[in-house]
């Protein structure tokens, strides 16, 4: 692995368009060329009444993006028509019982004490993205061909740690399936594709565009028969993509490209997703992704030193920012015959960088004082040897020595155990802590200036309005509340 990450400071970003401009753009409509067109005559369309009576078909609906995008579009557009969901078998359930599953979780509490029925809208059609035509029932499928004007296609392994071979089957293989369906639906106005930012993570500057593949398909597969995930080569093969989950996810962006047929093709691309900012449930995420498990790690006191620099900026978005940002592309549309491409992000309008998003979440912590090993700021360091050094420092030897004082009172040792997973994770994302990317979003600010006045507070996705210092506390509440499901 190749430590030499080059740093980009964002100290002096600017939102690149002046706000005036965008609030002289509402009526207007984003026409597909990077120009939005104003047009006096067209009368504004409310997001909700685009959606009325309209169907939606969701993949990924069962996850962490996914339930957001089912709440929100049910909360927020009441007249919509149904919201079909593909969900496959597992664990034994019932597709009825992975539904329940699905909506049993606080993030829906809210819409079914306001609005009880809206919550029959969600129909689930069993079916898997890695089966033959998604394995959707005939009568099923003819549903979705029949009533769906607008696809979302989420479903992935988000896993950095999957096989190549997984990676491909879940997220590639999968894409194409979805993609052939989709070009069966009678009334389909948008087909989004929800990619990540990191795509393209090789460059320093991500713009909105489809950038070429790496790597052709064919090349990825002899590589999987050849190699299967062996690290070193697969370091070489991905040339410069962080893992294989974003060569993957590459892949499917040209796939897109070359094979949409006449289909309206968005792409939104979320940076990091963390939880959610505003409606229903602030704090909200079911997710142990990349910067909360971190975060955590580094208030839990189980990471104190990490690769990477402290002006590197954290791509972070809240997930109610990306799929409100998703809801209006749809709901937008694509004027024109290319890809609609959307980075939904914050290091190029509101940059944050990784020592300061973690120093505010355990400043936050520290209120409530409760873990076992004493938490200090993280450390960056760019050196292998340095990071290895300062971790048997400042985590190797003072979990030892509680370990000690656990068994001198008779009880079992677990702190250097718990030093594992932190240390992996740690590596694991280590591309992304010490390399900030650029990730340009003038396209998504261009649509959000669409937007009258009523539809911004709707349907909030505007990065530069997050308050870091009033966000990382609610990040930290919602990370204790509902993934380590502490009272505090
Ligand atoms: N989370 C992030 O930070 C992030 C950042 C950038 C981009 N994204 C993109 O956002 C999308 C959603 O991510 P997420 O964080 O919501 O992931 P997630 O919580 O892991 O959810 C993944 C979803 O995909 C479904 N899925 C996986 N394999 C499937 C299969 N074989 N057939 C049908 N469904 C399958 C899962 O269903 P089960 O419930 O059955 O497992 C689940 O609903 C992904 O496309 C991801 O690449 C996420």
């Amino acid at each position: 692995m190749s430590f030499n990450a080059t740093i980009v400071k964002f100290s002096n970003v600017k939102y690149g368009l002046n706000s005036a401009r965008f609030l002289s753009l509402n009526n207007g409509y984003y026409n597909g060329s990077n120009t939005i067109k104003t047009d006096a005559a067209k009368p504004y369309e409310r997001i909700s009444d685009f959606y009325a009576g309209k169907s939606v078909f969701i993949t990924g609906g069962t996850g962490f993006l996914g339930k957001v995008f089912i709440e929100r579009l049910l909360s927020t557009c009441t007249d919509i028509g149904s919201i079909y969901v593909l969900i496959r078998g597992k664990g034994g359930m019932s597709l009825e019982q992975r539904l329940q599953q699905m909506t049993d979780v606080p993030l829906f509490d809210k819409l079914k004490s306001l609005k009880p029925k809206t919550i029959k809208k969600i129909i689930p059609i069993e079916g898997d993205v890695t089966k033959p035509d998604l394995a959707i029932r005939t009568s099923d499928e003819q549903k979705l061909i029949d009533n769906v004007s607008i696809v979302i296609h989420s479903a992935a392994t988000v896993n950095f740690s999957d096989t190549f071979s997984d990676a491909m089957k879940i997220n590639y293989e999968g894409t194409k399936k979805v993609v052939a369906l989709g070009k069966k639906m009678k009334n389909l106005e948008s087909f989004v594709y929800i990619s990540t930012a990191f795509t393209n993570a090789d460059k320093l500057t991500i713009d909105e565009v489809v950038y070429p593949r790496l790597r052709k398909e064919e090349e990825v597969y002899s590589f999987i028969d050849i190699y299967g995930d062996d690290a070193e080569a697969k370091e070489k093969f991905l040339c410069g993509s962080p893992n294989s989950y974003t060569m993957s996810k590459s892949l499917c962006e040209n796939y897109l490209q070359e094979n949409r047929g006449s289909m309206k093709t968005i792409i939104v691309r979320p940076a990091i997703v963390s939880p959610m900012i505003g409606e229903p449930l602030p704090g909200w995420c079911d997710s142990w992704v990349a910067a909360t498990a971190l975060f955590s790690d580094v208030a839990r006191g189980l990471t104190k030193v990490v690769y990477g620099h402290r002006n590197v900026v954290c791509d972070l978005i809240p997930v109610d920012y990306v799929t409100n940002l998703t809801i209006v592309a749809a709901a937008r549309g694509n004027q024109s015959d290319d890809i609609l491409v959307f980075n939904s992000c914050s290091s190029s309008s509101n940059p944050i960088t990784w020592k300061r998003a973690s120093d505010l979440f355990l400043e936050e912590s520290l209120k409530y004082r409760k873990y076992e090993m004493k938490p200090r700021k993280v450390q960056f360091y760019m050196s292998p040897f340095v990071v290895k050094f300062m971790t048997f420092a400042l985590q190797t030897v003072p979990a030892v020595f509680t370990d000690v004082l656990l068994r001198l009172k008779g009880e079992t040792p677990k702190h250097l155990k718990m030093q594992k997973l932190p240390v992996v994770l740690r590596d694991i994302i280590s591309k992304f802590t010490m390399t900030s990317s650029y990730i340009k979003s003038d396209n998504s600010l261009k649509l959000i200036a669409t937007l009258d006045e009523k539809d911004k507070v709707l349907f909030p996705c505007d990065p530069r309005t997050i308050s870091w210092l009033k966000y990382m506390p609610v990040f930290y509440r919602g990370v204790q509340k509902h993934l380590l499901k502490s009272k505090q």
